[in-house]
């Protein structure tokens, strides 16, 4: 199988630069140019030395209840405060303001379903249905402070619950509907919900993906859920536990769900979301946003990166249930006013050519994906997008994972004509918007996504903290505080010191290895620690193993990530068996399965090696880099820790 990650040696002399009118016409030439400055790298300088009144410039667009007495409280760090004192509440920038402008009867969500089904909602109808499904949830007891678990398919009912828990003060818990009831009752536990949001089902390849049943079964390990709201979608036979258990569509009609809802004013640090994330232990963590500086740094990036424009059709493909969708699905394209599409199924079905369909039905004008979408797309060929007309595109998007460059080419020429400039996007579920990102203004490196966003300071250190020369591997980090950076984890503050702010003296270790090139191109290489991006998915080592371990026949295990033609990674399982039990294709089935039952399809390993022993260090810690190299018919590095 051919490996496009290492095909190319990426090319770092080779520019791609925006047309004149492009940079002419984009929103962050019209911001330099109200400061008095006409290049963006003069721009970008005087956002670092500026930084405080530049967060406030941004802040500033949006409205807010009371304003903030202080921009920036370092004064704990790392537990930083952002726009101090200040109340909001991000419901109001995202739909209350827009429904009280001539933006109320503009188009703020359309809904494709994976069988045709369309449904669409004005900034409106946005806020009726949000006010309705808020009032339901005051019904069912939802209180400011609470955090509620939503586990839903795509579709429109998942970011309006999201954005009715916002609303009113709640913080909203939103698990993958891709994720098994484990990982659900884990983070159902972890977050003490006492209410769950889910669906009878999904549709996915126009199979039925049974939600509720898994929620029942994650609801039997957690005690603390006392309601479980369920949205009809598949319309199939369902449990429903008397006294627990309620359809939505029943109450919805009730006098209790009225259209009207005050929105809460909250403080700009009270929590907006928690979004449960790998990490190198087998414990996800809750990672906190808050209201206030999230919803300025979201705010900012996507209408300078992205260029929104009010006529824009602005579709990012990705899932609502991870920190892309959270940002740029539901919360940013809002408080930008943008209309939005979202869809539902699979990108090939019912057949490779849905999502160049979608672009030129919709007129889509900018297009948000990634690397493992473009590259599973691109396999089917040329002549599945050329069927379609797709000259509405003006810009393109990336996320998730390095982009190789034949991706890249392939993105910028076939779907973007050569004229749409690629936005790489680099950042974290911690990070809660992108770090380092071109603007459409920057000349593009394909596979390098460019250099640090406004406001925001990167570098490439070694360990010691002095900075790396050029084209020097070393950690990438970023050296001052941002708006939307995460808070904290959830019911473990010393685990969010410790992980991002101890590793270098005072500044946010991201925990990838990167590359700074001889023009300040900033080039990721991929994770440091033990986590695996497979198809931009995030998944801990240390969870794949504990799944195969918790199987009877598995004594030891050690995961690892090879490269993969579409999925950029893919899992390879080594695994020690008890003594009575003896490796076989069919036990190796029965481990993938069992994985997937655990934590999900998309943590079924791809391959399993039954061995006798792992490579270890004295300490007993396995060595998954020894693993891996041996894998690949690579040199093993330094093995003077090895204990055998
Ligand atoms: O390794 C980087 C990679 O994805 C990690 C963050 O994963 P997650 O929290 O799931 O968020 C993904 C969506 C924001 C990073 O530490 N990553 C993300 N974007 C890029 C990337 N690697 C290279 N280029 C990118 N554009």
């Amino acid at each position: 199988m051919s490996e496009p990650q290492e095909m190319t040696t990426p090319d770092h002399s080779e520019l791609f630069h925006p047309s004149e009118s492009i940079v002419e016409n984009s929103n962050v030439m019209a911001y330099a140019r109200s400061k008095g400055l006409s290049s963006y790298e003069a721009l970008y300088q005087w956002t670092l030395d500026n930084n405080e009144e530049f967060w406030a410039d941004m802040a500033n667009e949006l409205e807010w209840y009371e304003p903030w007495t202080k921009v920036l409280d370092d004064s704990q760090k790392p537990f930083f405060k952002w726009f101090v004192d200040g109340k909001t509440n991000i419901v109001h920038n995202a739909i209350d303001r827009h429904a009280r402008s001539w933006r109320k009867n503009k188009l703020a969500l359309v809904w494709e379903g994976e069988d045709g089904t369309q449904r669409t909602f004005s900034y409106h109808a946005l806020n009726r249905e949000v006010n309705k499904m808020a009032n339901v949830l005051k019904s069912v007891g939802v209180k400011k402070g609470d955090i509620v678990t939503i586990y839903l398919p795509r579709i429109p009912e998942l970011p309006m619950f999201m954005l009715a828990c916002a609303k009113i003060g709640a913080a909203h818990s939103v698990v993958y509907g891709g994720f098994s009831e484990a990982a659900l009752a884990d983070r159902l536990a972890d977050a003490q919900s006492k209410v769950l949001i889910t669906a009878d089902g999904g549709f996915m390849r126009a199979k039925i993906i049974e939600l509720k049943k898994i929620a029942d079964e994650a609801m039997s390990r957690t005690p603390t859920v006392q309601t479980c709201l369920v949205v009809k979608r598949t319309g199939h036979d369902v449990n429903m536990e008397l006294g627990r258990d309620l359809w939505l569509h029943e109450l919805m009609g009730l006098p209790i769900a009225s259209a009207e809802c005050e929105t809460e004013v909250v403080d700009a640090e009270d929590p907006l979301f928690i979004l449960y994330t790998s990490g190198t232990t087998g414990k996800p963590k809750g990672v906190v946003h808050t209201h206030g500086g999230y919803m300025v740094g979201i705010y900012a990036t996507l209408k300078m990166v992205f260029d929104m424009k009010e006529d824009d059709r602005y579709w990012c493909a990705a899932d609502p249930g991870w920190i892309t969708g959270h940002s740029y699905i539901v919360y940013s394209p809002l408080i930008n006013g943008a209309t939005s599409i979202m869809y539902e199924g699979a990108p090939n079905y019912p057949f490779p050519d849905r999502w160049w369909s979608i672009v030129s039905r919709h007129s889509v004008t900018i297009l948000y994906t990634s690397p493992t979408a473009i590259r599973g797309l691109m396999r089917f060929g040329e002549a599945w997008p050329s069927r379609h007309d797709l000259s509405s595109l003006r810009l393109l998007g990336s996320v998730g994972e390095p982009i190789n460059p034949e991706a890249w080419k392939w993105f910028y020429g076939v779907i973007g004509g050569e004229r749409c400039p690629i936005m790489d996007t680099w950042w974290q579920t911690e990070t809660g918007h992108f770090m380092i990102t071109p603007t459409p203004v920057v000349p593009l490196k394909p596979g390098s996504a460019t250099k640090a966003f406004l406001g925001v300071e990167v570098d490439v250190l070694h360990e010691d903290g002095t900075s790396c020369g050029a084209n020097e591997d070393g950690l990438l980090t970023l050296k001052r505080p941002w708006p939307g950076m995460m808070r904290t984890i959830l019911n473990d503050p010393q685990r969010y010191v410790d992980t991002y702010w101890t590793k270098l003296p005072s500044m946010y270790a991201a925990g990838d290895s990167a590359r700074k090139d001889e023009d300040g191109y900033i080039w990721v290489i991929g994770r440091l620690d033990d986590v695996i991006k497979v198809s931009g998915y995030r998944l801990g080592t240390a969870e794949v193993e504990s799944a195969l371990v918790s199987h009877p026949a598995v004594a030891e295990a050690a995961a690892i990530g090879l490269p993969h033609e579409v999925k950029g990674n893919a899992i390879h399982a080594f695994v020690i068996l008890r003594a009575t039990f003896e490796g076989s294709p069919k036990l190796e089935d029965e481990l993938r399965s069992h994985v997937g039952h655990e934590l999900g399809p998309i943590a079924r390993p791809d391959q399993i090696t039954f061995v006798s022993s792992l490579p270890k260090t004295r300490s007993g810690k396995i060595m998954r880099r020894v693993l891996k190299a041996r894998a690949q018919g690579l040199p093993e590095g330094d093995v003077s820790t090895l204990e055998e």
